[in-house]
């Protein structure tokens, strides 16, 4: 399926970022939560209660859910940019509610 986002740049420098145990090659200094929504990466997480996907919304570091783990510390995907070597993961990745 086509992604629903679009990049601004497709013909910019790509390196490579690994999401979910999954390498992506993102473009080089884009947004990282952009970035990984135009890569078809709609579900950045999952609450730690419900297990409920969330994807990125407000784009400006209010709403937190675009979080993510980047080497054992939660970060917001929309306050950074794409950094070759990126190590991600969902938080809360084998938590209760994958067991719900
Ligand atoms: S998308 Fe809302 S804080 Fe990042």
């Amino acid at each position: 399926m086509k992604p629903a986002f679009l990049e601004l740049d497709p013909e910019a420098v790509r390196v490579p970022v690994r999401f979910a145990g999954e390498t992506l090659m993102l473009p080089e200094g884009a947004n990282l939560a952009a970035a990984l929504l135009a890569a078809g990466m709609t579900v950045l997480r999952h609450t730690p209660v419900s297990g409920a996907p969330r994807a990125p919304y407000c784009m400006m570091g209010a709403c937190f859910d675009c979080f993510i783990e980047v080497e054992g510390t939660l970060r917001q995907a929309c306050m950074m940019e794409v950094v070759e070597g990126l190590e991600i993961a969902r938080p809360h990745e084998g938590d209760a509610h994958d067991t719900l």
